[in-house]
């Protein structure tokens, strides 16, 4: 199965896409940390990449159209996948379109994750991830079970994403109504959207989009 997983930024994307993969064996794409990798290699895409993160914006669509095209072709891919982070502009939902039907794959869901603004802003700001196996925490919502140590590999070390600041997440949010609920109509005509109740506690969210992908 193929879906999409769209909603502002902290709306819960790459939580509930985790959840997806451990349990259904779907591979996570996360453009953003796609992105992150780039910018962490050092790469020239990569410093590029990183002035438009850090001030909130979108990297251009042709960058991230081949960047997602390279990435379903990989063997992984094969036994279905959650897109994270993409599409974003109707361009990227155009060409990911023609992308899927040249090679004959279909997308089953896109499911549209809502959250207020407000909480939205709380729960990027509070956003940790172990720097060791990349776990996420949050300081509010999701702390490890003992204090500074990670639940999943005992590391120490935490980090914090350069654009999550409270001044970023505005700019990001601002794109996000801007450029991307745009997407929302297209998706709609097409039959293939849902929404869930991104407010709601994680566990229930993950039940609501599990009822939505066992319909198909
Ligand atoms: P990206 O990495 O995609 O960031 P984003 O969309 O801003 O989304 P986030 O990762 O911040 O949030 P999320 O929805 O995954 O939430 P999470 O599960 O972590 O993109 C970063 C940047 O890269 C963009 O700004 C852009 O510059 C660039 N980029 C990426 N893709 C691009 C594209 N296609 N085109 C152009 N540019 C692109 O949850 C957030 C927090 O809330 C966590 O701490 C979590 O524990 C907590 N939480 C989650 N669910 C709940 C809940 N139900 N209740 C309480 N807390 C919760």
């Amino acid at each position: 199965m193929n879906l999409i997983l769209l909603g502002p930024p902290g709306a819960g994307k790459g939580t509930q896409a985790k959840r997806l993969e451990e349990r259904y064996g779907m591979v996570q794409l996360s453009t953003g940390d796609m992105l992150r990798a780039q910018v962490a290699g050092g790469t020239t895409l990569g410093r590029q990449a990183k002035e438009i993160m850090d001030r909130g914006q979108l990297v251009p669509d042709e960058i991230m159209i081949g960047m997602i095209a390279e990435r379903i072709d990989q063997p992984d891919a094969k036994g279905g996948f959650i897109l994270d982070g993409f599409p974003r502009t109707v361009p990227q939902a155009e060409a990911l379109d023609r992308m899927l039907a040249e090679k004959g794959l279909r997308l089953e869901h896109v499911i549209e994750m809502r959250v207020d603004d407000a909480a939205l802003v709380e729960r990027i700001t509070g956003r940790f991830t172990c720097a060791k196996c990349g776990q996420g925490y949050h300081d509010r919502f999701k702390r490890p079970k003992v204090d500074s140590i990670c639940d999943v590999c005992g590391s120490t070390e935490f980090t914090r994403r350069a654009d999550d600041n409270a001044e970023t997440v505005t700019r990001r949010l601002a794109a996000y109504h801007q450029q991307t609920a745009p997407i929302l109509p297209y998706y709609r005509e097409r039959g293939v959207l849902d929404s869930v109740d991104g407010m709601a506690e994680m566990d229930r969210v993950t039940a609501e989009i599990e009822r939505i992908i066992g319909r198909s």
